[in-house]
Parts: structure tokens; sequence; C-alpha cells
């Protein structure tokens, strides 16, 4: 292995980092003008805390979404699969202030009890987030959120787990949407398991 630059090419200071999730954020103003229930698809998200459980989505300001979830303080993340992707990228290039992209896309608003921003009802999961710190980095702003419940389909779930295996969920990488391959290359701590360890959780698998 040749351990000098010679086989790399600098390319500069990027936002290349990949395979990234991406989501559809779904949210709703109070006022009149910002009331009609919304979708942005957003790239710019990770998990940031385990304890408490917290996120960050980073909008553009002149988002309509970003004055929505300003005044509500609050959005859902909404995972998204296949059958998803053409919705997320319609959501990526239209406005919530020119259409109601529920209502186009015939996709459906999930109203939860004490809580100001609606689920996307054909998502397999989401997390119901409250914002707790806004901060302005340059083109866009950070939102650092509490996630306050998540929700997984039950047909999800297998043992009382969550297993994403048949989920069909989507990534982004370098402005392509892929399928995230639904095998398995390992489970987490696999490198450092025991091989009693490995048996089990292979055989359960199967
Ligand atoms: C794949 C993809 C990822 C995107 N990620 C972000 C993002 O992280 N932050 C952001 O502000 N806009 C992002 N956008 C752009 C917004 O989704 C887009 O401007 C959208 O039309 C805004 O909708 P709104 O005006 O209803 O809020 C992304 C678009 C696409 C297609």
């Amino acid at each position: 292995m040749d351990s000098t630059l010679s086989g790399f090419t600098p390319i500069g200071a990027t936002t290349l980092l990949a395979p990234l999730p991406v989501v559809l954020v779904s949210c709703q103003g109070t006022s009149p003008d910002l009331r009609i229930p919304n979708l942005i698809t957003v790239a710019w998200t990770g998990i940031v805390c385990s304890n408490p459980p917290m996120l960050s989505i980073s909008l553009k300001p002149q988002r309509h979404s970003y004055r929505q979830i300003l005044e509500s303080q609050c959005f859902c993340v909404n995972l998204v699969d296949r059958s998803l992707c053409r919705a997320t990228d319609y959501c990526g290039v239209k406005s919530g202030r020119d259409i109601n992209k529920f209502e186009t896309l015939d996709l459906h608003p999930l109203y939860l009890p004490d809580f100001d921003a609606p689920a996307l009802a054909e998502a397999p999961a989401f997390l119901c987030c409250r914002v707790s710190e806004i901060k302005e980095l340059g083109s866009h702003t950070l939102f650092l959120a509490n996630i306050k419940e998540s929700y997984v389909r039950t047909t999800l779930m297998s043992d009382r787990q969550v297993n994403l295996e048949n989920a069909h969920l989507i990534s982004y990488a370098h402005g392509q949407y892929y399928p995230v391959s639904p095998s398995s290359l390992g489970f987490f701590g696999y490198s450092v398991a025991r091989k009693k360890t490995l048996k089990r959780r292979t055989a359960k698998k199967r």
C-alpha cells in the first residue's frame, strides 16, 4: 500500500461525507400563513447524543419549513424507504410556500397528541423532535432537538426488536439516492465478538 498522497486528488474543503441518511422532515406553523402541513427533504441531519436522545437538522433560512419550525419549535423526522424516493426528491425541489406537498403527492399527515408537528403516515418510522437550541452557522442554521418519542411501523418489529432488514430504506451520497442493502455485513461489535456470540447472532439471522 502506497502511504503517500500520490494516489489522492485534493478537492478542497467540501461536504463529501457519504452515505448520508436522507429524511423527510414534517412540520407546521401556528400562524395562518404557516399552518398548512409541510414536508422538506433534509440530508444535513444526524443523531448527536444518545442520552438524552438528540438529533440535529440544518436548514437554510429561506426555506418555508424553517419559518414553520421556528414558530412551532417542533418537527418530525420521517425515515424514507424506496416507495417514498420520488416524493423525497420532489419535496426537495418544491416549496411549501407555493404548494401543499402532502396533497400534491397524496401523502397523509398523521397528527399526534400534544405535539405541534404532523408525522408522515406513509413513513416506515418517525422521530418526534422538540427544538432545544438554534445556531446560525453560515449558509445553514442548525436546529438541535430532543427526540421526545419515536414510532416504527409494527411490521418492522420482530421479537420486540426493531428490524430494519426489510425496511428498504434509502440513503444519499454525492447527489444520488441509493438503496440501503438489506444484507447485513455484521452487527455492532462483531469484529471483537466471541465465537459463541458470533454463532448465536448469525444463526438468529437465518
Ligand atoms: C436530497 C436533498 C437533500 C436536501 N437537504 C437539505 C438540507 O439538509 N437542508 C436544507 O435546508 N435544504 C435541503 N434540501 C433542499 C430543500 O429540501 C428544498 O429547498 C425544499 O424545496 C424546501 O422546501 P420548503 O420551502 O417547503 O421548506 C435538500 C434537497 C434535496 C433534494
